[in-house]
């Protein structure tokens, strides 16, 4: 949870908007404090606010390719502080989400033997498990939410000009009338609300499921022993008014040696050698463990990229 579906989503939002990776983990942070409404959460806002006006200031002086800086090119000519206001929807409204949908799938493929079992016989895809899940565990359980412009009644409540309705997402989800047997799968069939309805409608949908399936299929690439610590009780969840969350979701697997991109295996340290044996005719400050050569050619830099063979051409 923590290293992994909360990172990722950020990272993915400040490439889109143009921001240094750096900025990542602290609006992390923001953003779920913001959406517990935290004692944190005022601060949380007040920090996501700063720093998208830095940004806005810095993309107005020296636009990019990116989010921020269409937004203040587009025809409507937004104020800075409407585009703002936009990112801190995108970021908000992308994080959270985005967060419990990678969290709820890989728990969902690493604990539930229907899933594992069929994945591992290809009847069954990663975009499968994240459209179960979708119907299932909804990553915003409630729709915040609509003002009825009128009198008018739905389901034989009635509705009074004014009043606030909150969209229950999840519930719509399991409905009798939709779903009389809950056990049946559903993946394939995207119709249902995870992603709310109508013209406000998640414009973000796409990005937000190509983020799930990458953070999924990637981790059980590279990790196809992985499987969840701490046996089979409900791991803890922590809910906001808007949606539930896992607390965490600790996992195990044997340690190797990380990949690239690509596959390409990333070549291990070689050992270093051990002191003593360093020949006297090298320079002083052996006692450090350095290497100072006396002359001849600069030492080759021995960063682990430096020994990086691509292909012939490549
Ligand atoms: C991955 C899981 C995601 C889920 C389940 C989700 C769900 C939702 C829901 C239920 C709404 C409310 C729609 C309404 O008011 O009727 C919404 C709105 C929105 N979402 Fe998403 N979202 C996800 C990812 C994303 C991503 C990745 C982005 C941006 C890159 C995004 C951007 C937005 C925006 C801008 C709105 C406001 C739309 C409007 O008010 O017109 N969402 N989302």
């Amino acid at each position: 949870m923590g290293e992994y579906a909360q990172q990722l989503p950020m990272l993915v939002m400040t490439s889109l908007f143009g921001m240094p990776e750096a900025d990542g983990p602290r609006l992390v942070r923001a953003s779920l404090e913001l959406i517990m409404g935290s004692r944190e959460a005022l601060e949380g806002d007040r920090y996501i606010l700063e720093t998208l006006r830095l940004l806005v200031e810095r993309k107005r002086a020296a636009p990019g390719a990116d989010l921020a800086s269409w937004l203040m090119e587009h025809p409507a000519g937004l104020t800075d502080e409407e585009v703002v206001q936009h990112l801190r929807l995108l970021l908000l409204s992308a994080h959270e989400t985005t967060t419990n949908l990678i969290a709820n799938t890989l728990r969902m493929v690493l604990t539930d033997r229907r899933f594992r079992a069929s994945l591992a016989g290809v009847r069954m895809t990663v975009p499968d498990a994240v459209e179960q899940v979708l119907w299932d565990e909804p990553p915003l359980m409630i729709c915040p939410a609509r003002w009825a412009t009128g009198d008018t009644e739905i389901a034989g409540q009635p509705i009074r000009a004014g009043d606030m309705l909150l969209l229950g997402l999840a519930a719509g989800n399991v409905d009798p009338a939709v779903r009389p047997d809950r056990g049946t799968p559903m993946h394939g069939n995207r119709s249902h609300l995870a992603f709310s309805r109508g013209p406000h409608e998640c414009p973000g949908q796409d990005i937000g499921r190509a983020v799930t399936d990458t953070a999924v299929d990637t981790l059980l690439l590279r990790l196809p022993d992985v499987a969840p610590e701490g046996g089979e009780e409900e791991p803890a969840r922590a809910s906001s008014w808007v949606s539930r969350r896992l607390v965490e979701l600790p996992v195990a697997f044997a340690a190797r040696p990380p990949t690239l991109a690509g596959g390409l295996r990333l070549p291990q340290p070689r050992p270093r050698p051990a002191a003593a044996t360093v020949p006297a005719e090298l320079g002083e400050d052996t006692a450090h463990g350095r290497v100072l050569p006396e002359s001849g050619p600069p030492p080759r830099p021995t960063g682990w990229w430096s020994r990086i063979r691509l292909p012939r051409g490549k």
